[in-house]
């Protein structure tokens, strides 16, 4: 949630880590600081807000030194202020310490540092951290970093400099993303690639339990015993254009509009025309085990678990399996019944979150095959789920999810399609599908091209206090995607809603302010959506309708209507997900909302 960025290696330090922590910023934005070796001991600059009165307070008052620490924050324990941020430094400002992540025994370790003496200064649980360290230092900074590890409890990414031990950065992780950027004579660490990709393409994933110990001459990474370890050097594939803005306005926007490509580019490779089926190659599961599956659990958080609905629908209409969809968070804390015969499918963007990480953990120890579909190469979803799909969407930066959300649900009917031939799904049907899945990248760019007339529509609900969405099939995961959208970047409240449920309770919301925005595309249940109109149509609610054809049923009964093109059924929800995408940017950017930082939110959310 919070973002790290460090360098040691012969150049000014102070610009580098300010350019990273911008590219991070998308993971955190309350509060920010930095911690720069300066010759003759640790300096800092810290502010409340974003990046950019860092980069001020930088500029009216320089660091120099060629290594350094920073941060970008999403609080959890402390309120956002200059105070709380991070680096937390211990009393004699001789050690300096960056944190993503919780402890949780910090109070307990909090109260025992109290007792013999150290004086905290924040409401931090990192600033435990930074008194263990100084209480265990001796002569060498990774033993005092390993020292005070063994004692806490919870997840952390964090980097540390001193200067009792001034030309290195001690790096560990548990639970936190981090990892080693290697470049020609310097050393970078990161919780994300993006904060260095400017420099280097080349990285160490850490894993957790790892330290990394950086200097001018290179880099070790070791254990909490100290013992050294091998870890592999992995190469980034994106490059710079796909995380700067391109002339969008925000990269919501520009995500929005990538969509065409990164569906694409999730299907590429992976039809086989001639045999009406989709080749995964990451699933690692002969045709055997894929037929010995009994039942599938999906677990995720927020858009992706969304997607996860939409793929329990087609699995079970086409695969014929039992599907169970758990918010991961849920999940993590119940006793699921899983078995060595149960597929479980992580679906994550980021392949970072806590909790979709940890639920995962537990179907593993359950005994259940997992596999991960993620957009992160080398996340750590990615790299611990026995199998996988990577969506190739490129990075995702906006915090609200959208050409993800599209990858996944394309990802999901392409594991459909698959486990569906190998059961009951005939060759005609695998090639309607096939067809339908190459149709959408022209179909999404239709949509795009009328981006305006959403705009205007956005104009004219701008001031909306309220909004329901409602969809049946398909596409109740679709109107909850599209109440998510807009509630978390234009803080409209909204709820989705099953069509047919709305008249078990919010019917009793409706009024002529209320904006009702039906997914009504023409499948198999679009019959039933048609009446369901009618009935809010009869309370006076003001009706937004996405369809995808002409519909006598609807004439007169609705106020504005957008036409989606036709697919199957269960690819409407990538059709019918893009005009609600750019309803909620539009509405948002017309509130004057922070459409890629919205409030209280962050990217990634690496604490449970
Ligand atoms: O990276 P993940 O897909 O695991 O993230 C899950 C959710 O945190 C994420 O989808 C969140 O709900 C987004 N802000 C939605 O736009």
């Amino acid at each position: 949630m919070c973002g790290i960025v460090g360098y040691v290696g012969p150049r000014v330090v102070t610009p580098l880590l300010i350019e990273g922590l911008k590219r991070l910023e998308y993971r955190g934005y309350d509060s920010a600081g930095i911690a720069v070796m300066n010759g003759k001991g640790v300096e800092t600059r810290k502010v409340a807000g974003k990046i950019s009165r860092l980069e001020t307070v930088v500029k009216d008052s320089p660091l120099t030194g060629t290594l350094g620490i920073a941060h970008t924050r999403w609080a959890t324990h402390g309120a956002p202020n200059q105070v709380n941020a991070h680096p937390h430094l211990d009393e004699k400002h001789e050690i300096a310490v960056v944190h993503n992540g919780i402890i949780e025994n910090a109070s307990v370790l909090r109260r025992t540092l109290e007792e013999h003496g150290h004086v905290f200064t924040s409401d931090t649980d990192t600033e435990v951290l930074v008194h263990l360290i100084e209480a265990a230092f001796e002569d060498s900074l990774e033993d005092a970093v390993i020292d005070a590890l063994r004692q806490v409890e919870g997840a952390y990414g964090i980097a540390v400099v001193s200067s009792r031990d001034p030309n290195k950065i001690v790096a560990a992780r548990k639970g936190s993303p981090l990892l080693v950027g290697l470049g020609d004579g310097e050393y970078y660490v990161a919780s994300d690639a993006s904060a260095i990709l400017a420099h280097t393409r080349e990285v160490v994933y850490m894993h957790d339990g790892d330290l990394a110990v950086l200097d001018r001459h290179g880099y070790r990474i070791i254990d909490l015993n100290s013992t050294t370890l091998t870890r592999g050097v992995s190469k980034i594939d994106w490059d710079l254009a796909q995380i700067e803005r391109g002339g969008f306005a925000h990269f919501m926007l520009k995500e929005i509009f990538e969509q065409p490509q990164t569906v694409s580019s999730t299907i590429a490779g992976r039809l086989l025309l001639d045999q009406a089926t989709a080749k995964l190659s990451g699933t690692n599961l002969t045709e055997e085990e894929l037929l010995a599956i009994d039942n599938v659990v999906i677990t995720a958080c927020g858009t992706s678990w969304h997607s996860g609905l939409i793929g329990e629908h087609m699995l079970e209409e086409l695969a014929r399996i039992p599907v169970e969809v758990e918010y991961a968070s849920e999940f993590r804390y119940r006793n699921p019944i899983v078995t060595e015969r149960t597929l479980c499918i992580v679906i994550s963007q980021s392949g970072e979150t806590a909790d979709t990480l940890a639920a995962m953990r537990e179907a593993q120890r359950r005994g259940a095959r997992t596999l991960g579909i993620v957009n992160v190469v080398g996340s750590t979803i990615a790299r611990e789920a026995a199998a996988g799909i990577y969506l190739h969407a490129g990075p995702e930066i906006g915090v609200a999810s959208t050409k993800a959300f599209t990858s996944q649900v394309v990802a999901l009917a392409l594991l459909t399609l698959k486990l569906g031939r190998l059961r009951e799904v005939s060759a005609l049907r695998g090639t309607e599908i096939i067809e339908a899945l190459q149709a959408l990248p022209s179909q999404i760019q239709q949509i795009l091209d009328r981006h305006h007339e959403i705009e205007a529509l956005a104009e004219e609900f701008k001031r909306a206090q309220n909004f329901l969405y409602l969809g049946r099939g398909y596409n109740f995961p679709t109107a909850l995607e599209g109440a998510l959208k807009l509630k978390e970047i234009s803080y409209i409240h909204a709820e989705g809603y099953p069509a047919a449920e709305m008249k078990h309770g919010p019917i009793a919301l409706i009024d002529e302010l209320m904006p009702v925005v039906f997914i009504a595309p023409h499948d198999s249940v679009f019959d039933k959506v048609a009446s369901n109109v009618q009935e809010v149509k009869a309370r006076n609610g003001r009706v937004i309708a996405i369809t995808s054809r002409e519909e006598p049923s609807l004439a007169g009964k609705i106020d504005y209507e957008f036409r989606i093109p036709e697919t199957i059924d269960m690819l409407t929800p990538v059709l019918a997900a893009i005009p609600l995408q750019l309803l909620a940017y539009y509405i948002a950017v017309k509130r004057g909302s922070n459409v890629d930082q919205p409030r209280n939110l962050a990217k990634s959310v690496t604490v449970e």
